[in-house]
């Protein structure tokens, strides 16, 4: 039975890339298994002017490119629901026109006065928006709650997300701001907190006592994809790390929350943001390597080396590549490294979550007895691979590596939402547990501060051609800690590196 409250989701930033790749196509998703509420409209909004048709067919044209959809009667239906506001959004005058729109629709919807306002605009707009509108009372909740999903980047440094937190704690309760953090949507990032507190075969065992180290890998094949101009100034540390990456770090490592609602989930998350150990001089010039892209020819095709993307400077010393060690200073992870790395153009599309075992304290099969590893794969072929040691059959007494996994698309009719989609959904229904609280975000930037600090001293940068795993000094992170990475494949169970 469909509970959700009637709404309205009012986009700022409709005619943009996010608006046509991800929000639209999860809302259409959301209509057509009938998870959106019995009446909704979707309000665009941006500064272009188009009437509600011209704005609708692009919508439609959109949808039907993306998600490869022919004409039918539903997508006529949902694109109906869409309707369209020309506004200068940083002028407050214009949003009288809005609040006016938005009443109608109201009316029209009967959506009981409620609303979601999604920022999907520059960042520079973020704090102006929420100004405007509580200059009109769009941020009252005396008719119909108010939402505001901010997207990231949610500050560009500690002092700017500080600054952007108390603006718009001027206009908005922090129950009413819902900061996204797409990798909170994804169904493999949520199944940790399952997986840990629901079996009693592996919690007990998840800490410093029995886990050796753990590494956590997000890799991406793509480069910068025309988002140059705005990469450049961000780099892999804020455009991965500071959020998708700590946000993985904080469900792999957090305690068990009292009860499973937001405040419980998002204090424990926020208890190991707050546990980082700053990385001190040392920590920045030997546990922290960053890399940048360079040209190369992968599988027959010739790839621009960062420098050579559109809207990057010439000179840039941005980096496409975080390699980083890091420690948890509490109880339960007190002298565990983490070697957590993420970087553009490498051999394939992966994110990972490694746990790797300590070995029995006595080699009785040899020195060559495999260590327990446990293989979270968030995506792509999202599953949970288990590698431990059993007997070589035979003469003698040799052990060797054999796995057990499990597989999500193994699941029988299970309906697994797109990070988007879950995401929207929740706003919808007021469920912030997959958001990131203000003191999480903020507890973020702390740790990442004296790194981006650091990186303005112009620290060794180092290139890797594009489709290798990144620079060479990455893997002297480990091995000079008697380590390695796992080469992660494209398929959980492959044992075959991934084709460079
Ligand atoms: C975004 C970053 O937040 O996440 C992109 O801005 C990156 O640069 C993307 O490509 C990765 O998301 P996913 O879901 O494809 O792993």
């Amino acid at each position: 039975m469909n509970k959700l409250d009637n709404n309205c989701i009012a986009i700022f930033g409709a005619s943009g890339d996010l608006t046509q790749r991800k929000l639209i196509p999860a809302l259409y998703h959301l209509y057509i298994t009938e998870q959106l509420s019995d009446s909704f409209s979707i309000l665009g909004i941006s500064r272009t002017e188009y009437s509600d048709t011209d704005y609708q067919a692009k919508i439609k044209s959109a949808l039907k490119d993306s998600e490869k959809l022919e004409d039918s009667e539903q997508l006529d239906t949902f694109c109906s629901h869409i309707h369209y506001q020309p506004l200068n959004t940083a002028d407050a005058e214009n949003y009288g026109q809005l609040k006016t729109r938005l009443a109608q629709l109201g009316e029209q919807y009967q959506t009981g006065g409620n609303i979601i306002f999604y920022l999907s605009t520059p960042p520079s707009l973020y704090g102006v928006i929420p100004e405007c509108l509580a200059a009109h009372g769009l941020n009252s909740e005396e008719d119909g709650w108010k939402r505001l999903i901010v997207e990231k980047p949610f500050g560009y440094d500690k002092a700017s997300a500080l600054a952007l937190d108390d603006q718009l704690h001027r206009f908005f309760q922090e129950e009413q701001i819902y900061r996204i953090d797409h990798y909170l949507g994804k169904e493999t990032v949520q199944n940790l907190l399952v997986f840990r507190f629901s079996n009693g075969l592996f919690e007990p065992l998840w800490n410093r006592n029995y886990i050796d180290h753990v590494e956590i890998t997000a890799a991406e094949a793509l480069g910068v994809e025309g988002r140059g101009g705005y990469y450049d100034g961000a780099g892999a540390m804020r455009d991965m790390f500071q959020n998708h990456l700590l946000q993985v770090l904080g469900m792999v490592t957090m305690e068990p929350p009292a009860l499973i609602n937001a405040n419980s989930i998002r204090n424990e998350t926020v208890k190991v943001f707050q546990s980082l150990h700053p990385l001190d001089e040392r920590a920045l010039n030997e546990d922290l390597i960053l890399g940048q892209y360079t040209s190369s020819k992968v599988r027959g095709d010739e790839l621009p080396g960062y420098r050579e993307e559109k809207g990057v400077a010439e000179d840039s010393r941005t980096e496409t590549y975080v390699g980083l060690k890091l420690f948890i200073d509490n109880w339960r992870w007190n002298g565990v490294p983490f070697y957590v790395r993420t970087g553009k153009r490498l051999p394939t599309r992966v994110t990972e979550v490694v746990i790797h075992f300590k070995k029995t304290p006595h080699p009785v099969f040899g020195q060559n007895t495999p260590e327990n590893k446990l293989v979270i794969r968030i995506q792509p072929d999202e599953g949970i691979l288990m590698k431990f040691g059993l007997k070589q059959p035979g003469a003698g007494f040799h052990s060797q590596e054999v796995s057990m996994d499990f597989r999500y698309d193994s699941l029988d009719g299970a309906q697994v939402l797109t990070a988007y989609e879950r995401l929207l959904l929740d706003a919808i229904k007021g469920d912030p547990t997959l958001f990131a609280r203000s003191d999480a975000v903020l507890a973020c930037w702390d740790f990442v501060q004296p790194i981006l600090d650091f990186s303005r001293n112009n620290p060794t940068l180092y290139g890797y051609a594009c489709g290798t795993w990144g620079p060479k000094e990455a893997d002297e992170l480990l091995s000079r800690d008697g380590r390695e990475w796992r080469f992660p494949c494209k398929n959980l169970t492959d044992t075959e590196y991934c084709e460079l």
